[in-house]
């Protein structure tokens, strides 16, 4: 960088209150940073792993990187053993399994549906509000119906043996905020951002959210700018963990912009990570991730605390990674 542009990239950076993470400050975190030349693909925990084959088929034929995230994410939206996304996912206090769901391509073309209940895969719907109508998010009864008229497939929720295990915690636990465990067991959201053979980002993000939340409780997942950011200019990112605290910081779309600023995807993860710890005085329990990729295919992540995981697929291997974190539990 020449020392005009590196005057003009400080005076940036200052009036934006943006502060590089010092290597210094990283007490516990290893350093993990990537780079690579061809497709790839970044999802979260190691529910990851096979939605990232969904999206590596997409990828392999020559297909459009958001095509492969959708494929990718509807794997896990159909696995009845995940209890954080999709079909098999926990219901909220009163029952209700009620999905979470956005897209978004790099030329900022993005669309969402929040609190919808009894569709199979929501990242669809979220794709045909993108895609069909004018909007970008569509909630509730007006998702639902807006998806039954596009003859979205149905399916019954909670599954049995969901609502035996809701059954049994209605009459155990009766604390409405407790803090729900997000870590290597209890998978929370998959996000996933990956880049096409043509160099073109995009993303997607699913769940049914926090298990037994309020009802009408919506989280990060479906907010654009929160559970998901995509900028073609930039780069890419997701979150995972707890939604209200990266609603907070607006998470995804901070990672971004401070990759527009300069920051390494994996710098800019844990500056998104350190904000969110700045911001609370209780992190008990508050877990979040972040996962990033820039337009040179450079990737990172980052968490607050130690267990989370992401699976990465590149034209070498799917495999999983430990996230780099700020402290133990
Ligand atoms: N990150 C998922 C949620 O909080 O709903």
């Amino acid at each position: 960088m020449k020392r005009r542009q590196f005057i003009r990239f400080g005076a940036v950076v200052g009036a934006l209150g943006l502060v590089k993470p010092s290597k210094a400050t990283n007490i516990m975190a290893q350093s993990f940073e990537g780079k690579t030349n061809g497709p790839l693909v970044l999802s979260t925990w190691n529910h990851g792993l096979a939605a990232n084959e969904g999206a590596w088929a997409v990828l392999q034929k020559g297909g459009t990187a958001l095509d492969a995230v959708e494929k990718g994410v509807m794997v896990t939206e159909a696995d009845l053993t995940n209890r954080s996304v999709g079909v098999g996912g926990r219901p909220d206090r009163e029952g209700h399994v009620t999905l979470d769901a956005c897209i978004m391509s790099g030329d900022a073309r993005c669309g969402s549906v929040a609190f919808l209940e009894g569709i199979a895969h929501p990242v669809s719907v979220a794709r045909a509000v993108m895609e069909k109508t004018q909007h970008v998010m569509l909630v509730g009864a007006g998702a639902k119906k807006f998806a039954l008229d596009y003859g979205f497939q149905q399916a019954k929720m909670p599954i049995d043996e969901v609502k035996k295990d809701y059954e049994q915690w209605r009459k155990e636990n009766k604390d409405l905020f407790k803090k729900p465990e997000i870590n290597h067991e209890n998978h929370d959201t998959i996000g996933m951002i990956a880049m096409d053979a043509n160099g073109q980002l995009a993303g997607a993000c699913t769940t049914s959210g926090w298990a037994y939340k309020m009802h009408g409780r919506v989280g990060d997942s479906p907010i654009i700018g929160a559970g998901l950011f995509v900028d073609q200019e930039v780069g890419a990112a997701t979150a995972t963990g707890l939604g209200e605290a990266i609603i907070r910081i607006a998470g995804s779309h901070t990672v971004v912009e401070l990759m527009r600023h300069g920051f390494s995807p994996q710098e800019a993860c844990k500056e998104a990570c350190m904000r969110i710890i700045r911001k609370h005085n209780d992190l008990s329990g508050l877990q979040c991730g972040f996962l990033a990729i820039d337009k040179d295919g450079n990737y990172g992540a980052y968490s607050i605390y130690a267990g989370f995981n992401f699976a990465k697929h590149d034209a070498q291997k799917n495999e999983l990674i430990d996230a780099p974190f700020d402290r133990n539990w």
